[in-house]
């Protein structure tokens, strides 16, 4: 199990535009300190608002050690609490959804206003305070119908990104949208695994035939910095939609935290859909036309989306131990939509459910191959893997950025 300084000392050691050593994809140490400096710092995507369709309804996610719950006020307001009841610990509310008026502990029935006052709390002797014991928050935003939450006391600041976001969201209408499905699985191999494998489509023409039906695997048309600009086909996407009030084109963090950028399907394809038609007869938000594309947002370490004219889809990986991730995929379209009149849900999602498992399956072997000592960090293509490089970049940056010793404090 590596220490920090040993972690540090593997990263100082890694050979640019090449794959990580082995004991940064599974070691425990490492994973312990992916958490502590990763998971519990930044930003994580947390759910699509309208996974919580009304006022009293929540929502949890386990990130790393800590139990988090989701709630929608009778105010509207979207709040995360420590899903820890403040009298002896008990996990607060055990389903993945539900909705309930107040936040009642199942172990002695301290319960909880969807704001977190404690409201109740039963013999409790004199001097007790009740206002002491409210439950502990968590930093969330709303992204513009994307929650986001932050474990960290001090988050980092999200200004910049709410205010892309918002703008680039807005034409798809996430707040009058609602859950068609969601899928949950577990990938046998480590986060960083799930997010190379996401931020490549080098792997695509072998991996994914349905969704190759709909989306270019061509380098260039979601290069790091930008397409091509010789590239008229997506010159002329962008003039188009933007034309129609929809902000399109590559827009991102200084370092690559985050994109957003709006490219077009192949050949008019309006949906990720096997007969590359609107899977949903009706349109999101205020979406003009069906063959806008997807819009991609990505955001680290957790999330990746598209937000197609008829349809979104949001992803949300955390990490579960060393070798495992959870990978949850949720279908959102326009929520007036009506399964079996204006959408089939089979069209509406196979060709991503088939292209998660695809992506299982690449990363699970993946990571079988990292775990033999013959593994040794192989070179990235700098053509095929550019966002792949920049995420490994971005990561170890970030961690040799915390892991560095502190300059002791002088002596007094
Ligand atoms: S632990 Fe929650 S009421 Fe006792
Ligand atoms: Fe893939």
């Amino acid at each position: 199990m590596l220490s920090a300084p040993e972690t540090l000392a593997l990263l100082a050691a890694r050979r640019a535009a090449h794959s990580l050593d082995r004991a940064l994809y599974c070691d425990p140490g490492v994973f312990q300190l992916d958490l502590d400096h990763v998971f519990y710092r930044e930003w994580l995507f947390a759910l699509p608002a309208a996974a919580l369709p009304r006022a009293t309804s929540h929502a949890t996610l386990q990130v790393g050690a800590y139990p988090v719950v989701v709630v929608r006020g009778t105010d509207g307001m979207v709040r995360a609490f420590h899903n820890v009841c403040r009298h002896r610990g008990q996990r607060l509310c055990a389903t993945e959804t539900g909705s309930s008026p107040k936040l009642v502990c199942p172990y002695h029935q301290w319960t909880y206003d969807l704001d977190g006052r404690l409201l109740f709390a039963r013999d409790m002797q004199d001097g007790f305070d009740a206002a002491q014991y409210g439950l502990k928050k968590v930093h969330c935003v709303d992204l513009g119908g994307v929650i986001y939450i932050c474990l960290a006391q001090v988050p980092p600041p999200v200004a910049d990104l709410a205010r892309t976001a918002r703008a680039y969201l807005a034409p798809s209408g996430l707040a009058d949208a609602k859950v068609a499905f969601t899928s949950t699985i577990v990938e046998k191999g480590n986060w960083k695994l799930v997010i190379e494998n996401n931020r490549e489509c080098y792997h695509c023409g072998g991996s994914h035939p349905s969704l190759c039906r709909t989306y270019s695997d061509n380098p260039k048309m979601t290069a790091m910095s930008g397409p091509d600009r010789a590239n008229e086909t997506i010159l002329d996407h962008w003039a188009r939609c933007e034309a129609a009030d929809l902000p399109s084109r590559f827009v991102h963090h200084p370092a690559f935290q985050w994109r957003l950028a709006r490219i077009p399907l192949l050949n008019n394809a309006e949906s990720f859909t096997m007969s590359t038609r609107a899977a949903v007869a009706r349109r999101m938000g205020r979406m003009p036309f069906d063959d806008a594309g997807s819009l991609l947002m990505y955001h680290y370490p957790n999330t990746w989306n598209h937000f197609l004219p008829d349809h979104a889809i949001t992803f949300r990986i955390l990490p579960v131990s060393p070798t495992e991730t959870e990978v949850t995929t949720t279908w959102l379209v326009h929520k007036d939509a009506v399964e079996g009149v204006d959408y089939d849900l089979k069209t509406l999602t196979e060709v991503w459910l088939a292209t998660n498992d695809e992506d299982r399956r690449v990363v699970e072997e993946n990571q079988k191959g990292i775990l033999s000592p013959a593994y040794e960090p192989g070179p990235y293509s700098i053509l095929q893997e550019e966002g792949v490089i920049q995420f490994v970049d971005w990561y170890a940056g970030l961690m040799a950025d915390r892991l560095a010793p502190r300059p002791a404090l002088a002596a007094e």
